[in-house]
C-alpha cells in the first residue's frame, strides 16, 4: 500500500496502461472511515485487480463553515484501518484539488433544490465537481458509493451518464450497526444517549415498509406516518421524509419499488437514512 499526495503521481500511476485484468476499483472518501467504507473496499476488492482510496474533505460540499470545522479529522486511524485492503490512498491537498484559478463547478438540475439539495444548498454541486475531478484523475473501470446517501449516488450515477465517463458507478447496500443504526462518520459526534435515539429511525423505516407491503396506497399517508413516529423521538428535529421512485421521481400512488428517504436532526447531529422497498410482496432491506 502506497499513500500518494500528489495529484500528477496519482494520475500517473492509475493510467499506467491497463488491461482488462488490471482494472481499478476506486472509493471516493472524506475520511473517518467505518466499516461502511471497508464494505465498500471489500466489494471493490473482489472485482478489480487494484483498488485506490482518496480521502479527501472537500470544502466545497459543506453548506457552512461549522460544519466544515466539525468534520472529524482522523487520518492516521484511516490509513492505518485500511491499508492492508487497498493498493494506494490517494490524500491531496486542497490547493491541488482547487487551484487558485479553479472556477467551474457541475450543476445537478433538479437535485438542486430536492430532498439534500434544498436543505444543503450547494451541497450537490460541490460533491459532483469533486467526484468528476477525482474520476478524472484516476479513471477507474468502476466506482463505489454508499447506498446510505441515495441521492447521491443517483447524481453521481446522472452524472457519469450525461458526461460519458467510462467509470461503472456501483452502489453498495448501506451498513449498520446491530443496533440498526446506518453507520456514518457523523455518528461520532452523537452522545451515547442520543446514539440510542438515532437506532429508532431504522426502525421506524422498517415499520413503514411493512405497512407499504401490506398494502398501503397512498404515498403522502406513508410520509406522514414517518415524519410523525420521527417528531416523536427525543432531541429530533425532522427536515424532510420523501416516498420516491427509485430514481426519485414523487409518486401520486405506490406502483413501483420505492425509497423511504429521511433527514432528521438528533440534538446538533444530522443524520440522513433510507430504505428500499419492492413493490411486489417480497423483497430484502438493503
Ligand atoms: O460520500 C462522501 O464521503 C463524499 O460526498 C464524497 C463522495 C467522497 C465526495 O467528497
Amino acid at each position: 500500500m502506497n499513500v500518494i499526495k500528489s495529484l500528477k503521481e496519482m494520475a500517473k500511476i492509475a493510467q499506467e496502461p491497463s488491461n482488462s485484468k488490471n482494472t481499478i476499483g476506486f472509493i471516493p472518501t472524506m475520511g473517518a472511515l467505518h466499516n461502511g467504507h471497508l464494505a465498500l473496499i471489500r466489494q471493490a476488492r473482489k472485482e478489480n485487480k487494484r483498488v485506490i482510496v482518496s480521502i479527501f474533505i472537500n470544502p466545497k460540499q459543506f453548506t457552512n463553515e461549522s460544519d466544515l470545522m466539525k468534520y472529524p479529522r482522523t487520518i492516521e486511524q484511516d490509513v492505518e484501518l485500511i491499508q492492508d485492503f487497498v493498493d494506494f490512498i490517494f490524500i491531496p491537498s486542497a490547493c491541488e484539488i482547487y487551484p487558485q484559478d479553479f472556477q467551474l463547478s457541475i450543476s445537478v438540475g433538479a437535485h438542486t433544490h430536492d430532498l439534500e439539495g434544498e436543505f444543503r444548498p450547494g451541497h450537490f454541486e460541490g460533491m459532483a465537481t469533486v467526484v468528476l475531478k477525482l474520476l478524472n484523475i484516476i479513471r477507474p473501470d468502476r466506482a463505489y458509493f454508499g447506498l446510505k446517501d441515495y441521492q447521491q449516488f443517483i447524481v453521481v450515477s446522472q452524472m457519469v451518464k450525461d458526461f460519458n465517463i467510462d467509470t461503472k458507478i456501483i452502489g453498495v447496500p448501506t451498513i449498520r450497526e446491530i443496533s440498526g443504526l446506518a453507520m456514518s462518520s457523523r455518528n461520532t459526534r452523537l452522545s451515547d444517549k442520543e446514539k440510542e435515539i438515532s437506532t429508532r429511525i431504522y426502525g421506524i423505516l422498517q415499520k413503514a415498509k411493512s405497512v407499504i407491503l401490506n398494502g398501503a396506497q397512498n404515498p403522502q399517508d406513508i410520509e406522514k406516518f414517518v415524519a410523525s413516529e420521527l417528531v416523536k423521538l427525543p432531541k429530533s428535529k425532522v427536515e424532510y421524509v420523501a416516498v420516491r421512485s427509485l430514481q426519485l421521481a414523487k409518486m401520486k400512488v405506490i406502483e413501483s419499488d420505492m425509497v423511504i428517504l429521511v433527514a432528521v436532526y438528533i440534538g446538533e447531529v444530522r443524520l440522513i437514512d433510507n430504505i428500499i422497498v419492492p413493490s411486489g410482496i417480497q423483497g430484502a432491506d438493503h
